[in-house]
């Protein structure tokens, strides 16, 4: 997809960081934006600053995690602006995971499972039948992570295990549409190429009622970017981040071409993922700091 003028975007999670990065630069390429997210307030914050610079948008409430509620966005969309042509399967939340796995509340395991899982396949279920029926070139795209699709680190095992499935998930939907000869790409996007400045470390603030943490034993006390460069200093080590603004462009780059992999590394990055293969060729035992984390 070339030219976005006119065409209609959807993003989910679109009122923070990666997804509001998104909505903006597309918008500004001229296309339609429809944001859905819990977070009513920042959600019609961003509509309210795409309109002032003169972008075609609108915010309806959507929870990802319920099926009805992502059918109910897609209706909005199709209503407002008569088609739906790209769609980003995008928001998530990370559960502050801290401390061994046995011990995580079933409430963590539920929360982010229900959002960064079902979300995805609750958008794929609700959006994909109206891309194939429309019959016109569109676009899927959904955020995963390399934590999971790409290397495990040690440190987030539901996070990692969403991701994980996630990208399988991702892979097979872009198989499947080959197969079918279908007019929809699909594509993996992966934000980065370092931790990416957004609100993802605080996302207790969007954590629904009734999955509240049933303690804080397993809280890992990081709840900002500024919180990770703080810890990783009394390490003696400068920590890197990206802007969600980079994830966008680099997005959008990849989507002129038609690319999967919207994915960017660092060296190091790349040496893990190579590390990581060559342990599996090699029945290696896995060490976490050649591998992952
Ligand atoms: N920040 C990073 O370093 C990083 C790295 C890799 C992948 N990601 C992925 O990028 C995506 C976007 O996250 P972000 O980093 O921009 O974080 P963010 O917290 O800034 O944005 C996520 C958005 O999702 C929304 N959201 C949460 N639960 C929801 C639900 N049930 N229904 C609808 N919306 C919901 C939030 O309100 C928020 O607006 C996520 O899938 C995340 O896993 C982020």
């Amino acid at each position: 997809m070339k030219d976005f003028t006119g065409k209609v975007a959807v993003i989910t999670g679109g009122a923070s960081g990666v997804g509001r990065s998104l909505a903006f630069a597309l918008g500004r390429r001229g296309a339609k934006i429809v944001v859905g997210d819990v977070d009513t307030a920042a959600m019609e914050q961003v509509g309210k600053e795409l309109e002032a610079e003169g972008i075609a948008a609108m915010v309806a409430h959507c929870d990802v995690t319920q099926l009805d509620s992502q059918n109910a966005l897609a209706d909005a969309a199709q209503e407002a602006f008569g088609g739906i042509h790209l769609v980003f399967a995008n928001a998530g939340i990370g559960a502050g995971e801290s401390g061994a796995m046995w011990d995580y509340s079933e409430k963590d395991w539920q929360w982010c499972l229900n959002v960064n899982l079902w979300g995805v396949i609750n958008a794929i279920r609700a959006f994909m039948p109206r891309l194939v029926a429309q019959g016109e070139p569109a676009h899927f795209v959904v955020t995963g992570s390399g934590n999971g699709a790409l290397l495990v680190y040690p440190d987030q095992p539901i996070y990692t295990a969403t991701k994980a499935a996630v990208h399988t998930i991702t892979e097979n939907l872009h198989y499947q549409v080959q197969a079918g000869q279908l007019p929809v790409a699909v594509s993996a996007l992966f934000p980065g190429p370092h931790i990416v400045d957004t609100g993802l470390f605080n996302s207790g603030r969007v954590r629904p009622e009734a999955l509240q943490k049933e303690s804080s034993g397993n809280a890992s006390g990081i709840n900002s970017v500024d919180d990770m460069k703080r810890m990783a200093a009394e390490y003696g080590i400068e920590l890197q981040t990206t802007h969600p603004d980079e994830v966008a462009a680099m997005a959008i780059a990849g989507l002129e071409k038609d690319a999967f992999w919207l994915l960017e590394t660092t060296p190091e990055t790349d040496a893990k993922i190579r590390a990581r293969c060559e342990m599996i060729m090699n029945r290696s035992t896995p060490v976490p700091d050649q591998v992952g984390g």
